[in-house]
Parts: structure tokens; sequence; C-alpha cells
């Protein structure tokens, strides 16, 4: 059994999994954020050292085990707040020690890629992953278990960051992505055309700052009345291009690198639109898609427990120099470090 802590940004998350079992994955999200429309680094890490104890304690209860039960930890260590991090890394380190049991640090987007480690068979090797969170949207090739090559990203805004910020030119409050989505449902996502950023042939990066600035323009040039006729279109049209964008690069990056599988990770595969139209696509192109459910999307410790799981069976280890690392890269590189293996 393997306890996994998640505080990377403003989730603090704590989860039991034995095996290929979630035994809990109890997620505790911030809602101080939500007055400021984004993200404060110093509440969040506040918030975290308050809150992680009790979610742990939560989450060893709901699985109905105590701490003698543990055989390991796993927490991530990167990407994301260096303060949020700090607590989760700390408190691990600080439990691996005094229960005398190994830890290791997860990579937060190898997490997100092995959600659907507990719900369906995995895909088969080399395949590629799609993660659009928060903070990152990338497009990986998994040529094996664990080894990743980031073949495509964002060269400015991340797909969930560009949902946060036209929710806010739209006033529709925080987090944007199920706030657009929901206001989306009522509009036709064909009344208003916006632009596709970097849409060339055998380019696979993303760019959605353009897409955020045509909405703000179109948003200005509309009197009050007009903006409350256009926000269901205007939610639609822009949910219609970020989707156009994920999808076209996917298919796009999938024939590039010769894969028929394709793994969906991170918070904006909670959208219902976009995975309707991969579901779609996959079936008319023959491809299979792995999805996690739609509460293994978002943030959480589970995925970092099934991560830790394979690494820990791997015989690896995190040594207690393991430090933080804010920009951690996917890229798998050589050697891990503080790891022994
Ligand atoms: O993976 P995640 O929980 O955190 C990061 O690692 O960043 O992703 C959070 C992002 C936020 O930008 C949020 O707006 C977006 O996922 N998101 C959505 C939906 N639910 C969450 N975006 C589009 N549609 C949704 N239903
Ligand atoms: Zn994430």
């Amino acid at each position: 059994m393997v306890l996994g802590i998640e505080t990377s940004c403003d989730e603090t998350s704590a989860a039991v999994v034995a095996q290929d079992n979630i035994l809990s994955n109890v997620v505790a999200t911030q809602e101080i954020h939500q007055r400021f429309g984004g993200v404060v680094p110093e509440f969040a890490s506040r918030a975290h050292l308050r809150q992680l104890p009790v979610i742990i304690q939560s989450a060893l209860s709901e699985a109905n085990i105590d701490f003698s039960n543990l055989q390991g930890l796993a927490v991530t260590y990167g990407p994301g707040l260096a303060g949020s991090l700090l607590v989760g890394l700390s408190m691990c380190k600080a439990l691996a020690f005094s229960l005398d049991l190994p830890f290791i640090g997860i990579n937060h987007l190898e997490g997100h890629i092995l959600a659907t480690t507990a719900e369906s068979r995995q895909p088969d090797y080399p395949c590629l992953a799609l993660v659009v969170s928060g903070g990152h949207t990338l497009l990986v090739h998994v040529e094996k278990p664990l080894c990743y090559k980031i073949v495509g990203q964002t060269i400015d805004d991340a797909a969930g960051e560009a949902f946060d910020k036209v929710s806010k030119i739209l006033n529709l409050g925080y987090p944007g992505g199920p706030a657009i989505e929901k206001a989306a449902t009522a509009g036709d996502s064909r009344a208003i055309n916006f632009p596709i950023g970097l849409d060339k042939k055998n380019n696979l990066d993303f760019s959605f700052s353009g897409l955020k600035t045509a909405v703000l323009y179109h948003v200005q040039s509309l009197s009050p009345r007009e903006l409350q006729a256009q926000n269901a279109d205007i939610a639609a049209g822009f949910q219609r291009a970020v989707i156009d964008a994920l999808l076209n690069k996917t298919l796009m990056a999938l024939e590039i690198h010769n894969c028929r599988q394709i793994v969906l990770a991170g918070g904006v595969v909670r959208n219902q639109a976009l995975r309707n139209r991969f579901q779609n696509a996959c079936e008319k192109n023959n491809l299979e898609l792995f999805i996690p459910s739609p509460q293994l999307c978002t943030d959480n410790a589970a995925m970092i427990a099934q991560a830790g799981t394979i690494r820990l069976q791997n015989g690896e280890k995190s040594g207690f120099d393991l430090d933080v690392i804010p920009n951690l890269s996917l890229d798998t590189k050589p050697k891990r470090k503080g790891g022994k293996s």
C-alpha cells in the first residue's frame, strides 16, 4: 500500500493505493483563490500547511488503514509552485523518516499520464499522451513505460490557463474551465469564428494567446447588452477553437510518430465536449483512446500514488536530499535527481 501526497498547486490531496486499487483519494480544493481570479502562491502554501495533516488522516481512515499498513510513500516534487511543493515533500520526508519507509518523488505530469492505471488496461508502447492542464499543454511520445519525450508544447498560454483567462474576460468566475463549459452548452460554437494558433502542417506546438486576445477584442467591441446576448456563443466558439487545436495537433502527432493509441491527461480533459470530440475522432480513425474518469483528470494524489507504486516496484526510491523542482521537465533524463536508480 502506497500513500500519495499532491500539493503542487491549489489542491491539497492524499490517497491510498494498493497495487491497482484506489482505496481512497481525498482532494480539498482551496477556495480562497476564487476571489482573486487565480492562484495566489503564498495563500496556497499556507492552506496546504493547514490542511495536509487532516487530509492524510482522512485518506487513511477512508482506506480503513493506519500508518502501520503502509509500504511506501509517493509525493509530487515538481513542476508546480515552490512553496506548495515544499509542504508536500517535507511532510513526505518526515513520514518516511519516522515510519522507516521508502519514498519516491514523482513528476506531477507523469502522475497525470498514469492516472488511468487503476481504471483500464495500459496502452501498448510506443503511444502518445496529450497533457492539458492549467500550467501545461504537451504532446508526449511515450516510447516505453516511464520514458517520455515532449514532441509538441504551447509556446505561450496553457489551454487551461486560456480557459481561466477567457472566463475572467466573460465574467464567469474561477476556475474558468467548468464555467466556460457550462456557458457553452447554451451557445452556438459556429456563431463566431475565433482563430486557431500555429495551424500549420507538421508543427506540433500550440499557441492560445492569440485566441485569448481575439476573444478580448471581440468582447471590447460589444455593448453590455450585446455581450450578454453573445456570452454563450463566445464561450462555445472559444471552446471549439481550443478543442480543434488540441485534436488537430494530436491527430498530426499520431501520424508523424506512427502511433495508434492516445492517452488524455490533465484538468482540461474533464471537459465533456473535448472528451466527445476525441472519442468520435478515434472511432472514425480506428485509434484507441485512454481517458481517465473526470475526478482523476484534475489534480489528485491517487495518480501520484499510482506512479509511485510503479516506480517503487521498479526498485527506485528517492533520497532525503531530494528537493522540489518547480520547473521540472517531463523529458526523461538518464538519471533522476536525489534517486538511487
Ligand atoms: O490538472 P489541473 O487540475 O491542474 C494543473 O496541473 O494545472 O488542471 C486545472 C485546469 C484549470 O485551468 C481549469 O480551468 C481546467 O483545468 N479545467 C477545465 C475543466 N475543468 C477544469 N477546462 C475545461 N473544461 C473543464 N470542464
Ligand atoms: Zn495537474
